[in-house]
């Protein structure tokens, strides 16, 4: 099993970087913090996980919603605010599907589509953390993701503040081979939210994978992935050869070369038992 030391990256697929940038800046707190040619990497203040965002061009498929990112605000009035703010600004920002705000499992959340072609979602558990303390905790998954709330003024005249950026999601359809492979192979914990819903995480970090049941799921290329960090360069090659030898039987479905080009950095592409894509890096 790898021995991972933090789930530290999502990766999402937009179609251009100029509509899709200023909507998690501008509407969802995310702060630039690099870029490269066709890609920025950005990071949420309360969050040690970051997102790189690639651009893909107009041929970028549309992500059902089930494939989404999320935010999480600390009350509810802060998520029906921020349907306020998005719905009316909503062409300045090519944003579509704007839901209503509703509690589902456990959460009081709004959905909307971003430009380039992603579900993202607002979330908030402070109606469930009144009542739960416990096993529904889900392994501090829907417990606070922030020692300290981001005052109004780090995100100000919008009636809302995204505290954290707490989610990704993967569609699926059969559960038990990748919750498996998640705990067998990734080495990451898993807890059942219900027989739909599993949530991955490493165990010393809050942020999270939901993977999820759905009909009519689809598949994306490696640009959608999430990134798992090991130890060192000497491990990152370690996992690749035992999965070289043995990921067929463990429900690999593609593994990828490993690449050492940077010189600094380690890493290898594989896709799980329902085809959703991990990257395994060194830290850098
Ligand atoms: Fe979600």
């Amino acid at each position: 099993m790898i021995e991972p030391v933090s789930l530290a990256k999502a990766h999402m697929e937009c179609r251009y970087l100029k509509e899709t940038v200023p909507v998690l800046i501008d509407l969802l707190a995310f702060e630039k913090v690099g870029e490269f040619p066709g890609e920025v990497t950005l990071k949420h203040p309360n969050t040690d996980w970051l997102i790189v965002v690639h651009e893909a061009g107009a041929d970028a498929p549309v992500k059902q919603m089930h494939n989404h990112f999320g935010v999480r605000v600390a009350t509810t009035g802060e998520v029906e605010a921020a349907y306020e703010y998005l719905s009316a600004h909503k062409e300045e920002y090519g944003l579509r599907q704007i839901s209503k705000p509703l509690y589902n499992h456990g959460s009081y959340s709004l959905y909307f589509l971003e430009p380039g072609t992603n579900g993202w979602e607002i979330e908030c558990y402070e109606t469930f953390l009144r009542k739960e303390t416990g096993e529904g905790m889900m392994g501090a998954v829907r417990a606070s993701h922030w020692d300290s709330l981001l005052s109004p003024e780090r995100f100000p005249g919008k009636g809302y503040v995204p505290q954290a950026f707490t989610h990704g999601t993967l569609a699926c359809g059969d559960l038990k081979p990748s919750r498996d492979f998640c705990t067998q192979v990734l080495g990451l914990e898993i807890h059942r939210a219900n027989e739909n819903v599993f949530y991955v995480k490493h165990p010393r970090e809050k942020c999270y994978v939901v993977y999820a049941i759905r009909k009519n799921w689809t598949t994306f290329s490696p640009r959608f992935r999430f990134t798992i960090n090991l130890e060192s360069k000497e491990a990152v090659t370690r996992a690749h050869r035992w999965l070289v030898e043995s990921g067929k039987e463990l429900g690999v479905t593609e593994l990828g070369d490993l690449d050492e080009t940077d010189g600094t950095v380690s890493l290898f592409f594989l896709s799980d038992p329902n085809r959703n894509w991990w990257e395994i890096s060194s830290l850098s």
